[in-house]
């Protein structure tokens, strides 16, 4: 970002600019929750839900986000106000704060694996690290072949979940904080090609499995006797999810975009580059299981991974590779995460920067400890509620409720917003001044933000108030 004379930071070049947006919206979420919620879910008519919900929803309210932030100059709350003044429109950016904080909160601990199991690789046992804290089970490790105990053990162990969500917290906040995001934006430009390259070789090794063709058929083939509502409710929400829509994320990295930048061209390249990396997740996982996962829930990935770097060549050095791609691009997501919430600290409420991201930052470690301890920590958290069968622990309810429903309702009034109160008109010239072949698209973009958007929210929200899948 170059500092022009308003102030505020802008984007270098726009290749900047969809590099950081890029990495906001490519983490775990694409490589962690797209595919253990397409096993839950029944594979292919998910994966056909959520391109659909991708393509005709995700696509507008990425545009209307970059709009408005762009229009607005300012992070989310100060964004509404600026373009709404005295209205209650700015509860559409609170509402962003706040599922921003209750998403970092738990993604933070799903981090921490990653760097947990980079160390664990590098180091062939989290023990030799980190020798005062034992997994539960001494005889556990990589070569075991136990990878799923592992994780079980892993994930249990109440010490380390706290630790590494600290630690992953720790570097988030050192990256919002300390202007090495220049550098962390520079690095993303080398890194994603590499994690593509690696997800590539992880592909032809899934598909040398046996059971290749009967994953591809699991993860390609829509079986429509398994949708239900919820499948909806799931898809909507992992589009939204896997784009960073609905918290104000792309609405701030927006704000930073030049009038002379072409947001609609660049929107279209995080949505690819972000829908191929997820597809590409499910390539790789999909093939090796060869049908649907049968209990691994948030642990899939880890699990089936490790499992397959034991038994390739010099995986130890892949694995550490790998686990380190994935720890930078998740840190990239929990970056552009704290930044709101910062940003709102920062122009809101007049806090000087480095107080605002120590105490949003502190705030949200503390807020993740829960989360932490629900993956057999602690008994009652690990097992609040129960879904299809399975046990729900504190952490699935956090990603349901922020990283499904409130991403929904916030898209929602983001849509709303655009409609009934900027008006369309406006926000089109503002997408159009880089892109006048915009104006073409004014009647799909619009009928997507007008309906189809709202109809697929209140759809949603209407199929969990009836069926009482509110847990779901
Ligand atoms: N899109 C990020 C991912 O897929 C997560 C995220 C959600 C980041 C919402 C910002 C806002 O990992």
């Amino acid at each position: 970002m170059e500092s022009p004379s308003n102030g505020r930071g802008q984007w270098g070049s726009r290749i900047g600019f969809i590099m950081a947006a890029a990495g906001s919206a490519i983490g775990l979420g694409n490589i962690w929750r797209f595919p253990y919620t397409t096993g839950q879910n029944g594979g292919g008519a998910f994966v056909l839900l959520y391109l659909l919900c991708t393509v005709f929803i995700g696509l507008a309210v990425m545009w209307a986000e970059l709009a408005i932030g762009r229009a607005a100059q300012r992070s989310p709350v100060g964004a509404f106000k600026a373009l709404a003044p005295g209205s209650a429109w700015k509860l559409v950016g609170y509402l962003g704060i706040i599922t921003g904080i209750g998403i970092l909160s738990y993604y933070g601990v799903v981090a921490g694996w990653t760097v947990g199991y980079l160390i664990y690789s590098a180091s062939g046992s989290l023990d030799t690290v980190i020798p005062t804290i034992h997994l539960t089970d001494p005889a556990v490790h990589m070569e075991s072949a136990h990878a799923s105990n592992f994780f079980g053990a892993f994930v249990a162990n109440s010490k380390l979940q706290i630790l590494f969500l600290v630690v992953f917290m720790g570097l988030t906040m050192v990256v919002v904080l300390g202007g090495v995001r220049k550098g962390i934006e520079r690095l993303t430009k080398i890194l994603m090609p590499l994690l593509l390259v690696m997800l590539v070789g992880l592909i032809i090794n899934g598909m040398l499995q046996p059971k290749a063709m009967a994953g591809l058929r699991f993860y390609l083939w829509p079986d429509f006797d398994k949708v239900t509502g919820m499948t909806f409710v799931y898809a909507l929400g992992q589009a939204f999810f896997s784009l960073s829509l609905g918290m104000g994320a792309m609405l701030t990295y927006g704000s930073y975009m030049r009038k002379s930048d072409n947001l609609a061209t660049s929107g279209i390249y995080v949505v690819i580059f972000d829908t191929v990396i997820a597809l590409m997740a499910g390539f790789m996982i999909f093939p090796i299981l060869g049908g649907a996962p049968t209990s691994a829930g948030p642990g899939l990935v880890f699990v089936v991974l490790t499992q397959q770097f034991q038994a390739m060549p010099a995986g130890n050095i892949v694995a550490i590779i790998f686990f380190s791609l994935l720890a930078i691009a998740a840190l990239t997501s929990t970056v552009s995460l704290l930044e709101v919430v910062t940003s709102f600290l920062v122009d809101d409420l007049k806090m000087k920067r480095p107080g605002a991201v120590l105490l949003s930052g502190t705030g949200i470690a503390l807020l993740g400890i829960p989360s932490a301890l629900s993956l057999g920590g602690v008994k009652w958290l690990s097992n609040l509620y129960t879904l299809d069968g399975k046990g729900q622990g504190f952490l699935d309810l956090m990603n349901f409720i922020f990283g499904n429903v409130l991403l929904a309702v916030g898209a929602l009034g983001i849509c709303l917003f655009v409609v009934l109160r900027w008006k369309p008109k406006n926000a089109i010239e503002e997408i159009a001044t880089g892109a006048p072949w915009f104006r073409k698209l004014r009647t799909v973009w619009v009928v997507a933000l007008a309906v189809l958007c709202p109809l697929a929210v209140l759809g949603l929200l209407a199929y969990m108030a009836i069926t009482g899948k509110a847990l779901g």
